[in-house]
């Protein structure tokens, strides 16, 4: 892409309530040392009953729109990742239109599991960039707690619920987002799923008796591919735009595994002080994952106007992908 996609804004927002791993350890068979060497977790958000991931994502747009000092009404486009939407259909996107009032907006969803945030910032770069609108909402969003089964111990210690929100319109100046690498394996899908409420397996009484719509999750496969996968994206992003790992001074990776991001880390060659790391306070928050970081970033000061900034991210399907922001 030859334009930037300028960020003007970010936003977040987090549940409250917190599921400890001292929690944990009373829910199931397992250990807050298991999973901090494991996983690099220690504690996760979670919604309450009668939240859902629009009202998350909503929360975080407000705070975007006024950080940039803009109405809802000023939006042309509003795009949701999530894997955990309010409903199979209205999207989300459409929901949070409603509860923004942002009325001149077209919205919809984009589902690509964790890499969902990069692949609606890389879709909205183009579509920005074609002429079609101008200011976009970008939105991550989970409430994974609510299919995430409470007695697999395999998956509970991993997901958390959280939203990430960006404000994005094309730039003039080589300030914001100017590369991107998207891709997919779908013979992988089998790795991670939601088996049932889908047309493959409609909602029963028996789907729900053998917890069928939770999160099913093959850690070892997964865990695998995922370092492969982000390593591909990462690797192809920056050779897009000719510069190596050299040139990045802040890795943001999907915050799914300590270990994926350690084993990303070495293989991209990166200093541990160049890469952001919050799992060990949200969890895996799925699309939510990157924007959040990227948010905590900024305001840490960990990013400045000249920053070279890659977010790589993989997920559910198999995905993965890759983006690089100035800034
Ligand atoms: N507490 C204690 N023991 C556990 C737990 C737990 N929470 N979970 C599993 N174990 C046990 C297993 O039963 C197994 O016991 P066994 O040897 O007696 O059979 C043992 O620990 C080792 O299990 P592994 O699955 O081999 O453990 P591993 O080191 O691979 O870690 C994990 C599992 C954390 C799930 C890891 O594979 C992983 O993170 N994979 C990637 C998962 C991921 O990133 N998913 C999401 C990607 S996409 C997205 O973000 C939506």
């Amino acid at each position: 892409m030859k334009t930037y996609l300028k960020i003007l804004s970010t936003g977040i927002c987090v549940p409250e309530k917190i599921l400890t791993n001292q929690d944990l350890e009373k829910m199931v068979d397992t250990s807050d040392e298991w999973i901090v060497t494991r996983t690099g977790v220690r504690e996760r958000r979670i919604s309450d009953k009668g939240v859902s991931t629009s009202d998350l994502g909503a929360a975080a747009a407000r705070m975007a729109l006024k950080n940039a000092g803009m109405t809802a009404e000023e939006l042309d486009l509003i795009m949701v990742a999530t894997a955990s939407g309010d409903h199979l259909f209205p999207s989300t996107a459409c929901i949070i239109q409603e509860k923004l009032g942002a009325k001149r907006a077209t919205a919809f969803d984009i589902s690509a599991a964790c890499s969902g945030f990069l692949y609606c910032l890389t879709v909205a770069h183009s579509l920005l960039n074609i002429g079609a609108f101008r200011n976009a909402l970008i939105i991550g969003a989970e409430t994974l707690s609510k299919i995430t089964d409470y007695k697999d111990r395999s998956t509970c210690v991993l997901f958390g619920d959280g939203a990430g929100a960006m404000l994005v319109t094309l730039g003039k100046g080589k300030k914001g987002i100017f590369a991107s690498h998207l891709g997919s394996d779908g013979s992988l899908s089998c790795l991670l799923n939601l088996p049932a409420g889908g047309s493959r397996m409609p909602a029963t009484v028996e789907t729900v008796e053998q917890d069928l719509h939770y999160i099913k999750m093959n850690g070892n496969g997964l865990f695998k591919v995922a370092v492969r996968a982000m390593e591909e994206a990462a690797v192809k992003t920056l050779e897009k735009v000719k510069i190596t790992s050299e040139d990045i001074d802040l890795l943001i990776p999907h915050q799914a595994n300590i270990r994926i991001i350690t084993s990303l880390r070495k293989r991209l060659d990166i200093e541990e002080e160049k890469v952001y790391v919050n799992i060990e306070r949200y969890g895996n928050t799925s699309a939510a994952s990157i924007p959040i970081a990227y948010h905590e970033a900024r305001l840490q000061g960990r990013i400045d106007e000249n920053s070279i900034v890659l977010m790589v991210a993989f997920g559910g399907g198999i995905t993965w992908g890759g983006v690089l922001v100035k800034g």
